[in-house]
């Protein structure tokens, strides 16, 4: 079994590449990755010499190269976790969001059609249902929740998750899509929630905290999400949405005080910044359906989830540090540096 899995030099896709390296010794695992600013090869330094993976340097939008690839190593399932992943540099530039998200989607299903696959998987995201408000605890989101997306990072991951419906009907390609919510855990980006506040935190820098702190994310280990994606795959129904999510929700705020606790730092470094423009509310999953049918469950409570995570930032300080210290102030000062407190 040959599987590809592309995006798989950042976080979750990396975290994949290893569970299934680990599950199923005898498939071949082959990461395609363009290594943007998000990727990073050196997350995957523990597998390149395994005799199951190979890494090829590939753009999901780039039709010719991807067809090769395809035709070298004539994978049996396709898992794409490539994407623009961060909600606020998709408000600053929606266009490359548009051009990954989803042209690359068209790309790599069309290879699928071409040279016929058993299974593709579109790693897709809760967000494309919009949000709920505070006040309903008694609203999740379930596979038939309308698309209602806010940002134009959801509204890619939306099209593309329409398109992938569109192959199944009209060209009965095999497909299935996830949708997740927020994950956390080792190999994260320090430009997301959590990572960024451990990182600033140790630095003793301010915790720039959006609007009041009080949006809700229903938080998943990043392990949790890589075993749902494989019984998806392994057992999933073709043309189905599964939900992953798992009953985690936490404000931000105690999300950032948690992390001030664990790290013995003050709360005083909380800064309250000028709000995300169009920022969801509350994402919450009903995991029902994969509970019911693929017997998926998470198996990582929170408290420990978020133990392991900032011991994982702390024994890796070098992995996120050099991130850091490169291309990324650029970012870290545009986007933060015009962010007036509040
Ligand atoms: P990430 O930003 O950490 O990693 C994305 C990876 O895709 C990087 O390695 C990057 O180099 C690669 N990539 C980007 N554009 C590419 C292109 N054109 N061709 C090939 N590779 C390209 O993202 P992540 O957090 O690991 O998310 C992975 C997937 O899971 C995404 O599709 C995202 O929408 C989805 N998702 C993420 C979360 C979350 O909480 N992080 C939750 C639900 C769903
Ligand atoms: P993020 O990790 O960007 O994930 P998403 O927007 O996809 O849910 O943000 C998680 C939450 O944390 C979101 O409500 C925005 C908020 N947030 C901050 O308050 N400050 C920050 O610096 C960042 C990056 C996010």
């Amino acid at each position: 079994m040959t599987v590809f899995v592309t995006g798989g030099a950042g976080f979750i896709g990396a975290n994949f590449v290893f569970h299934m390296l680990n599950t199923y010794p005898g498939y071949r695992i082959v990461c395609l990755d363009k290594l943007t600013y998000a990727g990073n090869l050196s997350t995957l330094s523990p597998v390149m010499d395994n005799p199951n993976f190979r890494f090829a340097k590939i753009d999901i939008c780039d039709r010719e190269a991807i067809y090769k690839l395809f035709e070298e190593e004539k994978p049996d399932i396709v898992v794409n976790f490539a994407a623009e992943s961060h909600v606020d540099r998709s408000i600053e530039n929606p266009e490359i969001f548009l051009q990954t998200n989803i042209l690359g989607t068209q790309v790599l299903m069309d290879a699928c059609r071409k040279y016929g696959i058993q299974r593709y998987h579109q790693v897709s995201t809760d967000e494309v249902y919009g949000d709920l408000p505070l006040d309903r605890p008694d609203l999740f989101f379930t596979e038939t929740t309308p698309i209602h997306t806010s940002s134009p990072y959801s509204s890619s991951k939306a099209g593309a998750d329409l398109l992938v419906m569109a192959y199944n009907r009209t060209y009965e390609l095999p497909v299935t899509i996830s949708r997740c919510s927020n994950n956390y855990g080792p190999y994260h980006f320090p430009e997301k929630l959590i990572p960024l506040m451990i990182a600033n935190a140790l630095a003793d820098k301010p915790l720039p905290v959006y609007g009041e702190g009080l949006n809700v994310r229903d938080w998943l280990y990043v392990e949790d999400h890589c075993r749902a994606i494989d019984l998806i795959i392994h057992n999933g129904k073709v043309g189905e949405v599964y939900n992953v999510g798992g009953h985690n929700e936490m404000k931000n705020i105690d999300i950032v005080k948690l992390i001030c606790k664990e790290l013995g730092k003050p709360e005083s470094l909380i800064t309250y910044v000028t709000d995300r423009k169009g920022h969801d509310m509350r994402y919450a999953i009903d995991p029902t359906k994969i509970h019911n049918e693929l017997g998926w469950l998470p198996e990582t409570k929170f408290a420990d989830g978020i133990k392991k995570t900032i011991k994982w930032y702390l024994d890796n300080k070098e992995w996120w540090e050099t991130i850091i210290s490169g291309e990324y102030q650029n970012y870290y000062e545009k986007m933060y540096g015009n962010r007036a407190e509040v």
